[in-house]
């Protein structure tokens, strides 16, 4: 766990400043998976598992980022900065700079130390707290005030065109914006929202089935591409289906035989996950907790079916879950295909629930896992 106090003498003893610090979390989705990119509605709550950004200015025209988890230092110039991705972890900071300079800031010459506790590749967003920590504590440097969804809208155009990762804005939004003990839920296409309360006595359990995710990876582009080709079918019949949000099941019937089926089954999971999503927030608002467990079932059955991007391991990993006391809901979170699975439990047996789940876990997969017990925690913010 990174503390604060020591990432300000790092960053002190490094670049010879006393620096302003400021965090941005990872997030645990807890449902409304690939929607955000069709303009669907999604429901994340940021965790505390987060991004500290330690920044000072610096009087030699350089950008230097230190990266604490790695140990490693990146210098460039400010004059020349790399208009292209490396492949290296510095593309998610100086992305982010990218991006306000493509706005039009100017862009002073400074130093950034990184240190994160976000497990990576876990599907718990590391990259996005990444991004939103640079965002936050650059602009703060720079004295300018980005609201919420802009910074989260930036963000995401730094993962975008210059990281190369196509993702939706569900990471960075809620990193930017989500509020403590609360879940958010998001509308894609307008990007308004409104928070959820999550009762005290429902704990978040986080399972990492330490299956390694990747959303640069091409089962993230295929299934986007898929999801855009039923839209476009379906936008023949119906041009006012601009994205999937604005289709039905009954449209996708009418026309299914025109859409392949691969195609046609990621089409019904985003459809109707839109819909499940809109009943999860609504159950949780009326702290209905059995309706919300039962849509999380539904909604892992139709990721792993329909959608197809589950795998054995989160499989069952969730089958495990569903089997212990405690269990609210269970169901494979993030962009899929490994990663961690989100486990509503109460909050009064979640010790044992999370023993209990990695012991039986890893005795039928051979697999340790690593079981995180997290609380919904503040979006980026100011440490002093
Ligand atoms: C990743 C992406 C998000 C979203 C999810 C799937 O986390 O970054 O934009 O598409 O996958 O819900």
């Amino acid at each position: 766990m990174q503390n604060v106090e020591q990432l300000k003498e790092l960053h002190r003893k490094r670049f010879g400043a006393k620096p302003l610090v400021f965090a941005a979390p990872g997030r645990v989705n807890l449902i409304g998976e690939h929607t955000d990119y069709a303009e669907g509605f999604v429901m994340p709550a940021a965790i505390d598992f987060s991004t500290l950004a330690a920044i000072t200015p610096r009087s030699d025209g350089r950008i230097v980022f230190w990266a604490e988890n790695f140990a490693e230092e990146r210098s460039f110039e400010l004059s020349a900065l790399p208009s292209s991705r490396k492949g290296d972890w510095s593309d998610y900071p100086l992305g982010v700079i990218q991006m306000l300079a493509a706005e039009g800031y100017a862009i002073p010459a400074l130093s950034l130390s990184l240190w994160g506790d976000v497990p990576l590749g876990s599907g718990l967003s590391s990259s996005a707290s990444v991004e939103v920590a640079t965002a936050t504590a650059v602009t703060s440097l720079m004295r300018v005030a980005i609201a919420g969804p802009a910074l989260a809208r930036l963000c995401q155009r730094a993962e975008n065109e210059f990281v190369g990762a196509n993702c939706g804005i569900m990471d960075q939004f809620v990193s930017a914006n989500g509020a403590a003990d609360h879940a958010l839920l998001l509308d894609c296409r307008d990007l308004s929202y409104r928070l959820a309360p999550i009762p005290s006595n429902v704990a978040l359990v986080i399972a990492n089935t330490m299956v390694k995710h990747s959303i640069a990876g091409g089962e993230y582009g295929t299934r986007r591409a898929e999801v855009e080709l039923a839209c476009k079918i379906l936008a023949r019949h119906r041009p006012e289906i601009r994205f999937l949000r604005d289709a039905t099941v009954e449209d996708l019937e009418r026309w299914s035989h025109e859409i392949p089926e691969a195609a046609r089954k990621r089409a019904r999971h985003i459809i109707t996950e839109n819909t499940r999503t809109l009943e999860a927030a609504a159950a949780l608002e009326r702290h209905d907790l059995g309706q919300l467990g039962r849509l999380m079932h539904e909604a892992h059955r139709s990721y792993s079916q329909d959608f197809e991007a589950s795998c054995s391991e989160a499989d069952r990993m969730v089958e495990l879950a569903e089997g212990l006391p405690g269990l609210i809901g269970a169901r494979l979170t993030g962009g899929g295909f490994g990663g961690c699975t989100i486990n509503l439990v109460e909050q009064e047996v979640a010790q044992e629930f999370r023993t209990r789940l990695a012991s039986l876990y890893q005795a039928e997969t051979g697999i340790r896992p690593e079981i995180y017990i997290c609380h919904a925690s503040d979006g980026a913010r100011s440490l002093a």
